[in-house]
């Protein structure tokens, strides 16, 4: 049986830190009131020629300098973005120009927050099927770009980011993903949505959320994939060695933890400095704790997202 082996991470995060007292003149806001509901205190916001693919980019560099491979033996690219550079081309194929490689394929994937999710089933499919040997899954996103900075219940939310794993097609192995479970449902679109696009307006849009009633079904949509998740593969919370959720506050992480009975010990949680960086939550969150240590190989290891869609997905690994 081939698996589809994570042979490293990385991320890349734009240099300047937007602190939460930084909103203070912006829009009536305070880091208490941020802190509070969100449990988000500082993230990243992209500068000028800061943009999806350089993102993108460095951080799949760092992903192969990770797992040690050069970037030449690299034959697919699935990158999770809904900020690309451009409608099109893609922008996963400008990573893979800007990574030197000229052989194999490479697109995007768009499913919002659970971009990344989507983008690692992809990619494992890919793989398990023979059509690729080795591949980076990214998601990149640059999301202060479509923010409404006047819109309170919004800006204060996102910030800007990238992450990146390596995968390889292995035969026999004991590691890699072993189960996922994807969802979406276009019922709900009206409450996370942005309100432009090539062919409505014309115009590129700002992002438009109605907090409350994403909250509202966060919790269930994020049990219902992660439980299906570990049914597939025979494992339950009680196997984990870390949960890595969409990092998109700090509630919804808890409650959802705490609904499917995982220890708060095991959760990986990087909103409180990135925010909700949408598709690059997950492997921006990876990333860190593979450099910090905490993910170690042979670890099992959950990751779960829920957004614009409304999408919803998890993904069990053996690291
Ligand atoms: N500062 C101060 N006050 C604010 C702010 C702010 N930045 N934003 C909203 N408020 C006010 C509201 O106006 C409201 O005031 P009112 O009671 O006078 O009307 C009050 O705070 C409470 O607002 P709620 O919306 O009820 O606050 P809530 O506790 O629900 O928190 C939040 C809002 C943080 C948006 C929360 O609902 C949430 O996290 N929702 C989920 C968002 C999410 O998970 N998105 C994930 C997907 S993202 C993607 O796919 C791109």
């Amino acid at each position: 049986m081939i698996r589809s082996v994570v042979l490293g991470a990385g991320a890349a995060l734009p240099a300047r830190i937007m602190r939460n007292a930084d909103f203070e003149g912006v829009v009536e806001t305070s880091d208490e009131w941020i802190a509070q509901r969100t449990g988000i205190r500082e993230r990243r916001i992209a500068g000028e020629g800061e943009t999806t693919a350089s993102l993108g980019e460095a951080a799949a560099r760092a992903a192969l300098a990770n797992a040690g491979v050069d970037a030449s033996s690299i034959d697919l690219i699935v990158l999770a973005t809904s900020t690309p550079n451009n409608t099109f081309p893609a922008t996963a194929v400008e990573i893979q120009q800007r990574l030197g490689i000229s052989s194999g394929f490479a697109f995007d994937i768009q499913a919002v927050c659970t971009g990344f999710v989507y983008a690692l089933t992809t990619a494992d499919l890919y793989l398990r099927g023979g059509q690729a040997k080795r591949a980076l899954v990214i998601g990149a996103e640059t999301f202060s770009r479509i923010l409404d900075w006047t819109d309170r219940t919004t800006c204060v939310l996102f910030g800007d980011g990238a992450g990146a794993l390596v995968l390889e097609a292995q035969e026999g192995s004991e590691r890699g993903v072993l189960s996922a479970s994807l969802r979406s449902d276009g019922s709900h679109k009206h409450k996370l949505y942005v309100d432009g696009g090539p062919s409505t307006t014309g115009t590129v849009g700002m992002l438009r959320m109605e907090g409350r009633e994403v909250f509202k079904h966060a919790v269930g949509m994020i049990a219902d994939v992660v439980v299906d998740a570990f049914a597939k593969a025979g494992k339950t919370a009680a196997d984990l060695d870390w949960f890595v959720p969409h990092q998109a506050n700090k509630r919804i992480i808890d409650a959802s933890a705490k609904k499917l009975e995982i220890d708060p010990a095991k959760i990986v949680v990087t909103v409180d400095h990135h925010g909700n960086t949408s598709a690059a939550s997950v492997p921006l969150a990876l990333a860190e704790a593979v450099a910090d240590g905490r993910i170690k190989r042979g670890d099992l290891v959950m990751v779960e997202a829920m957004g614009g869609g409304f999408t919803w997905g998890a993904a069990l690994l053996r690291w």
